[in-house]
């Protein structure tokens, strides 16, 4: 079983050719709207790559919230941890230039309404893996990491949006996922010790008997355990828009462990989900189904 405990939103996304600067206006070439968040991009991710998964969350009573809970409907996602809240359903302002790279500015709504006591009929198990990312208030993600340590199972905390007052959190999960901007901001905040990224990654897994997930784009991923490092490729592919790529790649790793793969194996499969998520536009339609993953993976190019 997997549980997400996080954001849910309705992306409303722009497509222009290049991101406008400071006090400038432009014209966007097309506009769409899809179900994000990333919650509920990572628990449809997770559905995707074959787990049973369900989403606690919440969203407000308004139109955009059916459309935001759609694709998790669909997907045969358990809601029954999705809570109407008295707030405006999560929204995310996102433009998307001709590269496929894109700035997002969220408007956390009912997000802001998941708190500790949505946990209570959450019931953790020792055979669940709990994704979290840092879209719902930080004490709420503390809760859950307690939650879940207390009931033998396994945490990911996806550290996506860098929040500074979150670096304390890092040590409490099993498995920390950054992307390379928000690693290098919380090696800083932890004090890491190294001379480049992987010597402070290594400094973490040491420090903290945890595993660090770092995401490279392009790059692949590489990660460091207490005992060992690893890196995976990313597929070779042209990006046509990169929302929610990195939420592909924490469900999918949450499906992979809940599944019982070894990490190498949860990592490449991960990685090979977020290089097809780059293909598409959105986030959610987006996100590829297992059998894609397993037929790009056969083709060996990762
Ligand atoms: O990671 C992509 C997501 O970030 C989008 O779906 C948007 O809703 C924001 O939360």
């Amino acid at each position: 079983m997997i549980t997400v405990v996080g954001s849910i939103n309705l992306d409303l996304i722009a497509n222009v050719d290049r991101l406008p600067g400071p006090g400038e206006t432009l014209r966007s070439s097309g506009f769409s709207t899809s179900a994000g968040g990333k919650g509920a991009n990572q628990a449809l991710a997770a559905a995707r790559a074959g787990g049973q998964t369900r989403m606690i969350g919440a969203v407000g009573r308004d139109g955009f919230a059916s459309e935001a809970l759609a694709c998790l409907k669909e997907a045969k996602v358990d809601l029954t941890g999705v809570r109407e809240a008295a707030a405006a359903t999560g929204i995310a302002l996102i433009f998307v230039d001709e590269k496929g790279e894109n700035v997002i500015v969220v408007a956390p709504g009912a997000n802001d309404t998941v708190l500790a006591g949505d946990l209570t009929k959450a019931r953790f198990t020792e055979d669940e893996v709990v994704l979290l990312q840092h879209e719902i208030p930080l004490a709420t993600i503390e809760a859950t990491l307690s939650a879940v340590a207390a009931a033998g199972g396994t945490s990911v905390l996806n550290t996506a949006p860098f929040r500074a007052e979150a670096a304390k959190l890092l040590p409490e999960a099993d498995f920390v996922i950054a992307n390379e901007t928000e690693f290098d901001l919380y090696a800083d905040a932890l004090q890491l010790v190294g001379d480049d990224r992987k010597s402070r990654m290594r400094d973490f897994a040491g420090r903290t008997g945890r595993t660090i997930i770092v995401t490279l784009g392009a790059d692949g991923v590489i990660a460091a355990t207490p005992e060992h490092e690893l890196a995976v490729p990313a597929l070779d592919v042209t990006p046509v828009d990169t929302v929610g790529a990195g939420d592909t790649f924490c469900g999918y790793f949450g499906a992979g462990l809940a599944a019982g793969l070894p990490l190498d194996e949860a990592l490449r499969r991960a990685a090979a989900a977020g290089s097809l998520a780059c293909l598409k536009k959105g986030a959610q339609p987006a996100i590829p189904h297992a059998n894609e993953v397993d037929a790009a993976l056969s083709k060996g190019n990762a």
